[in-house]
Parts: C-alpha cells; structure tokens; sequence
C-alpha cells in the first residue's frame, strides 16, 4: 500500500494542460487497489499571490468540481481543503525551525517569482515548508508533480532528514516525487506551454459559444486553405492529437498534408473533440458548480478524514520536540 498525495493550488480554473498533465495522471494512479490517495486543494499557497476572498471561493469549487467530475473515488481516498486542517500550519512553524535558510533562498522557484512578482512577501520564501508539512502531516510516501515542483521535494525531504536524525527517530517518512516522463506537456494556443501565466489555455468547461471562441483563435501560420501544412509545427494538430484516438490523428494528420484542408476545419474537429471527449465532465462539472453544496459535502467529508490522521500525526511530532 502506497499513499499518494498531492496539492493543487486554487488560483484559477483548472485547465486543458492541468488536467491531461495533473488531474488525469493523479486519478490514474489512484484507481489502483494498492494506493490510497490524498488529493487536496492548496489554498493557504494560494494566499501566496491571490489576495482576493471572493476568487479564492470560486477557485476552490471549481478545482474541487474538476477532481469530481473526473470521477475522483472520494470514498476510498481523500479530498480537501489544506485550510481545513489547520494543523499544517503547526506543523510548518516546527519545519521553519529545522530549514536553513540558504535552503530557501537558493530555491529556483523562490528566485524566478521574486524576479517576477512586485509583491515578494514571506509567504513566497517559506513556501516550499508548507509544502513540507503538507506532505509530512500525512506520511505521504508518493508525491505526483510537474517538474517544476521537484526540487519543493527535495527540499521536504532534506526537512524530514534533519528532523529525524536530530531526535534520532523516524518521524517522518521520505517523500519521493514521481515526475511522469511521458506525461504530456500541453501546448497553449500561442503554442508555448499552456499557462494561466501566460492567458494562452483552453478552459474545457467553458459553455459552447465561448468555448468555440477560443479554440477558433489558437494561432497558425497564413497558409491558403489549398496549401499543404505541417501537422507537427501546427498548434491545432498538436492539442488535436494529445485527446484524439490514433486514427482519428492519422487522419487529421494526412489532411494536413494532403492540402485543401484550412486551419479553419481543423479547428472545428478540435472544437468537436473537446466537446464529445469531456462531455460527461462537462456536465457533472457545471452541474457541481451550479449547487455547491454538493461539493460542499464531499470536502467535508476528506477533511473529517484527513483531521483524524493530522492530529494524530502532530500530537507524536510535539511530544518529540517536548511541547
Ligand atoms: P499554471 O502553469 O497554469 O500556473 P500550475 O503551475 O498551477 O499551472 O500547475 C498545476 C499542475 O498542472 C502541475 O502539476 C503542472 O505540472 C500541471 N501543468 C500545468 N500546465 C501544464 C501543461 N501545459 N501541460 C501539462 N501539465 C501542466
Ligand atoms: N506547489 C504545488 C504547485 O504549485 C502545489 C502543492 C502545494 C503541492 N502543496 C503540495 C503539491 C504538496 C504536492 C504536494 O503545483
């Protein structure tokens, strides 16, 4: 038995390339019987850069509707807000105390937001020990992650090491990151990566009208609809083919090259895939959003999970340390 956890900060509503690179690959690995999953909606993060309360209620349900209507088990697993256990802010506070700060200050994600956001605050720099704590409340063992978040890992693990050999026991339990080589990165409809940095994504619970709107503008070159075209530099086949079936890419593919197909038919298949692909989800996710006492109950229910075992865990962690 393996327990996966994972976070998801609420700032904005989870995206194509949050969900094909996040939510899907999270959800896989925990269908299987030997896993139990804890997947959470990391709002105190999201106080880090999102100041607004309003936003962050919003966010918080429709990255807790997309985990639903993706059909997350949340019987056998565990779905939360981190806020809810605010035990993890105890926990961080006892961290803080085992980090050294260089730690901190060399991380890149640290250094990358500080160069690029006006407001730096403390938050940004103990960032990676709430993540810490996140993990450690709860022994994860496995932590799925984009790349980006692997050295957040590594950092977790240094605290866990200091703390155990400090009081020479095994208080907490290593986290390991699992970066999924093959998990795709989804491209944005400039065709850098898709990020809500960058206001280049496809949000798939969009209504239809204002869905086709942003597919119809993903970028392409000003090729004539007779033109011949390249499917592997084209934005269009390159969304396309990440949710289409082989053949439905071979196809797409040969169209392209065969000419007398313009972006413009291209774009509306994509439209039409996105459509028949996330049906179901579509509609379980405005059906949450539209009653959010559905969701509601469903974090409710994680977290009165999830406080049995942080309490636990902390009521261990301050006897260690004499408190
Ligand atoms: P964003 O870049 O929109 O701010 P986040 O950094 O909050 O997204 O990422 C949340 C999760 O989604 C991470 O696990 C990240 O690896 C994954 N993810 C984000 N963008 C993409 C993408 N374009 N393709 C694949 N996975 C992505
Ligand atoms: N920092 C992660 C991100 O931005 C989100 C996160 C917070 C997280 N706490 C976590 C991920 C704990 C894994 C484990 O993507």
């Amino acid at each position: 038995m393996s327990r996966i956890l994972t976070g998801i900060q609420s700032t904005n509503i989870p995206h194509l390339g949050n969900i094909l690179g996040a939510v899907l690959p999270a959800i896989q690995l925990s269908e299987d019987p030997k896993n139990d999953s804890f997947f959470f909606i990391a709002d105190l993060h999201s106080l880090t850069t999102q100041k607004e309360a309003q936003q962050r209620i919003n966010s918080v349900n429709s990255v807790a509707a997309t985990w639903l209507a993706f059909d997350f088990n949340t019987e056998k697993n565990l779905l939360y807000r981190q806020s809810r256990i605010p035990e993890v802010c105890e926990l961080t506070w006892y961290l803080n105390c085992f980090t050294p700060f260089p730690m901190l200050a060399n991380a890149h994600s640290f250094k990358d937001k500080s160069d690029r956001l006006s407001d730096v605050n403390a938050g940004l720099f103990t960032y990676p020990v709430l993540m810490a704590a996140d993990i450690m409340l709860y022994d994860a063992e496995i932590v799925p992650v984009g790349k980006d978040q692997v050295q957040h890992l590594e950092i977790a693990r240094d605290i866990a090491s200091k703390f155990n050999a400090h009081y020479e026991q095994d208080v907490f339990i290593l986290p390991q990151a699992k970066t999924d080589e093959n998990v795709m990165i989804v491209p944005g409809i400039d065709g850098q990566k898709m990020s809500k940095s960058y206001n280049n994504f496809i949000n798939i619970f969009l209504p239809e009208k204002e869905l086709k709107k942003v597919v119809m503008s993903i970028v392409t070159d000003a090729k004539t609809l007779e033109e011949s075209k390249n499917p592997d530099t084209s934005n269009v086949f390159n969304i396309y083919r990440l949710l289409a079936s082989p053949d439905q890419s071979v196809e797409m593919r040969s169209n392209f090259i065969k000419g007398s197909y313009g972006y413009g038919h291209a774009k509306t298949e994509l439209y039409e895939l996105i459509l028949s692909k996330f049906a179901k989800a579509r509609n379980r996710y405005n059906e949450l959003m539209s009653d959010t006492h559905i969701i509601e109950k469903e974090l409710q229910i994680g977290e009165n999970k999830a406080r049995i075992i942080a309490r636990d865990k902390l009521k261990l962690v301050r006897s260690v340390l004499g408190f």
